[in-house]
């Protein structure tokens, strides 16, 4: 096994926070990541679209990177309410989460079209977050490594490696719940994630980080972040405020 992937804890701040209050907890992330100097883990936060230019300003310096919630497949053109990765790189972002299951519920997204956007990232030089997740009826009926294995079968592009691809488990019972999976789930899942993704990419699938997501908080990090194949945390409503969500990156150090 490949050393250790560098950990990632993203703040999904999906459709929350007008500008002033966008601003202010941006600039506060700035400001935790600069006290706390040069660390060892990625630092990420992902606001709405029309605030990435902004959010781009506030934590420019910071060492905290921007990242978008989703992406379109192609490059420019007739696709009314859309933006694109080049979009999005274009305002300073280094990053894209694709196929969160909210997107997948609401909008339709399947795993080819997820993977279409991870492929769309990558072609505007964007790391792509690849969310994967069975819901509670699929785990009651013991499915989940099953549905884990095909999303992620289906969902993450042949040209994946550990530079430009992250997967992110969220058990979609565990969203926005505040029931956070335990250690022995997340540990099951990951391991066999990690499984996947080394007899598919090779050395790369070690290097490749997984996060974790669902009701995480700082409550509950320490625990989660020290399990074996946990390289982060897709963080939503404790990424709201800079309290919240730094003792998370902490817990990933
Ligand atoms: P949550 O959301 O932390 O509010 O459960 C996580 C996510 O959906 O990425």
């Amino acid at each position: 096994m490949s050393a250790n992937p560098r950990p990632l804890v993203a703040g999904n701040w999906k459709m929350n926070s007008l500008r002033a209050d966008a601003n202010a907890l941006a600039a506060g992330v700035a400001a935790k990541h600069k006290a706390a100097g040069e660390i060892a883990c990625d630092v990420l936060v992902c606001p709405p679209f029309h605030l990435l230019t902004e959010v781009s300003a506030a934590v420019a310096g910071s060492g905290v990177q921007l990242g978008a919630q989703t992406c379109h497949t192609g490059v420019s053109g007739a696709h009314t309410g859309d933006v694109s990765a080049e979009m999005i790189a274009d305002c300073g972002a280094t990053y894209v989460i694709v196929g969160h299951s909210e997107r997948r519920a609401d909008h339709g997204e399947d795993d080819a079209t997820v993977k279409a956007r991870a492929e769309a990232a990558h072609r505007a030089s964007l790391n792509a977050i690849v969310c994967i997740g069975e819901t509670e009826g699929e785990r009651d009926a013991g499915n989940a490594l099953n549905v884990v294995e095909s999303q992620l079968a289906g969902s993450m592009p042949d040209a994946a490696t550990a530079a430009n691809t992250v997967v992110a488990y969220e058990p979609v019972w565990a969203i926005g719940t505040g029931r956070t999976a335990n250690t022995d789930e997340i540990k099951e899942v990951h391991d066999h994630i990690r499984k996947i993704l080394v007899a598919r990419f090779g050395d790369d699938g070690n290097g490749m980080r997984i996060l974790y997501g669902g009701s995480m908080k700082a409550e509950n990090a320490d625990g989660i972040m020290a399990v074996e194949n946990v390289n982060g945390g897709l963080i939503g409503g404790a990424a709201l405020k800079a309290e919240t969500f730094w003792p998370i990156v902490e817990a990933a150090l």
